[in-house]
């Protein structure tokens, strides 16, 4: 069986570590803090839809769909605000204490639209989308003494931090996915090894078990069940389909909005070589670029900017200079995201309409593009494996003249003390 070990980050949301790459897919932090701060906040989408009822979201590298979760989440909350309450949403109202902004904006641009929505995500990993509507958010707390349930003494350190931020999750909007995925992808969800991994007793608190749908998904899979479970899933089934309000709301917030929702198990070079698509937001959630540079090359960059609207924008959560210079040199105008909840800046957005641009790169952020550090990777013909852009990159700064990071740090530190 696929080895993917969930643990609760620190918003109570599921994160996964895969020991094959030993690697985290989400920050420890809060996977779903993390999509909200780096992916929907900065996109600006009570603007947005001010003058639009359509829009085109590109999530590049699903994983387990935080990104494309958290924008509907976000969606879905906004069009069910009403004026006389609050967000319902603790970390919406934690950061914006003094009144509700944006949500309240963002409903006032949505208000009685019906709005068309078109997500395309992208990733090689089918066990990872069959999973993802399974996944528990906002479980209420993380468990007492809440232990990883594997070794890692980085992410245990990690996670030993107090919970933050914990952010309201309709399970709707699981309920939602789950509807599109099962539909027009039933060979994903009905994967055994994806029933494996649910049905693992190791993993179940992870993943939520009740859903309308999972009946078809038990039987198509071949699964003996027993007389008793076969009265619980039966009731369930009513349950959900003719009492739960939960489930109601979800059809009538998927019915009411007009919802396209396409899956490509493929590199994302390849699926985005032969889109013909224009998207106003492009989600880039690739691991680092050590790891995956095949997703940060200027070359990529270059497809990207083929494939954003003229007032679109790309996101990505990098802070890197090597990953600026490259979106600089593909066309796109380069800025970075404030985070709230921490006063920092962390990440980057990429447009074509400099406009959109809220917080300008600083001069430090600049000069540090012109160091060896600005470096970028390269993939002319978008099919090179990463071993090799590694070999590349490694090259390419070897042979360079430009002044080494640490170096330009040092006297940029030195300037600053003395001014
Ligand atoms: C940091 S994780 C993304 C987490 C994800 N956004 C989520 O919400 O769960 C990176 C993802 O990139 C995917 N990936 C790696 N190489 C890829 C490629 N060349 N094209 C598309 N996806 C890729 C991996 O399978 C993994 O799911």
């Amino acid at each position: 069986m696929r080895e993917i070990y969930p643990y609760f980050t620190n918003d109570s949301s599921v994160g996964l570590y895969s020991p094959e790459d030993n690697d985290i897919y989400h920050s420890t932090y809060g996977a779903l803090t993390e999509a909200y701060e780096k992916f929907i906040y900065p996109a600006n989408l009570e603007e947005f839809f001010i003058n639009n009822s359509e829009i085109k979201i590109l999530d590049i590298c699903f994983g387990i769909g935080y990104n494309t979760k958290s924008f509907l989440n976000f969606l879905y909350s906004a069009q069910i605000y009403t004026n006389n309450n609050t967000t319902n949403n603790n970390y919406i109202d934690k950061i914006y204490t003094d009144n509700y902004n944006t949500i309240k904006n963002l409903h006032e641009a949505i208000k009685n639209k019906k709005i068309k929505i078109f997500i395309k995500a992208i990733d090689t990993d089918k066990i990872l989308a069959g999973i993802s509507p399974f996944i528990i958010c906002n479980k209420n707390n993380l468990p007492d003494n809440y232990t990883l349930p594997f070794q890692n003494e980085k992410i245990q350190k990690l996670l030993n931090k107090p919970i933050k931020n914990k952010i309201k999750f309709y399970e709707e909007i699981n309920l939602i996915l789950m509807t599109k995925i099962q539909e027009n992808y039933p060979e994903i969800i009905n994967n055994s090894e994806i029933f494996k991994i649910l049905r693992s007793k190791k993993y179940n608190e992870y993943f939520a078990k009740n859903y309308a749908l999972i009946k078809a998904f038990y039987y198509s899979i071949g699964y003996i069940i027993t007389p008793l479970e076969r009265l619980n899933m039966f009731l369930h089934n009513i349950y959900y389909q003719y009492v739960s309000t939960s489930y109601k709301k979800a059809l009538k917030w998927l019915r009411f909005n007009d919802f396209t929702f396409e899956l490509k198990i493929d590199d994302a070079r390849n699926e985005l070589l032969n889109d013909n698509n224009l998207y106003n937001f492009i989600f880039l959630d690739a691991f680092t670029p050590a790891k995956c540079p095949c997703l940060w090359t200027i070359d990529f960059f270059k497809l990207l900017y083929k494939h954003l609207a003229n007032d679109g924008m790309v996101l990505t959560y990098s802070n890197s200079a090597s990953i600026r210079n490259a979106l600089i040199n593909a066309g796109f105008f380069v800025g970075k995201i404030y985070t709230p909840s921490s006063n920092k800046f962390m990440g980057t957005v990429a447009v074509k309409n400099k406009s959109l641009i809220k917080n300008e790169l600083s001069e430090y952020d600049l000069s540090l593009i012109k160091t060896k550090a600005g470096i970028f990777y390269r993939d002319e013909n978008l099919d090179a494996l990463n071993d090799e852009i590694i070999i590349r990159h490694n090259n390419d700064i070897k042979n360079s003249d430009l002044i080494s990071s640490s170096k330009f740090i040092k006297e940029y530190r030195k300037q600053h003390v003395k001014l």
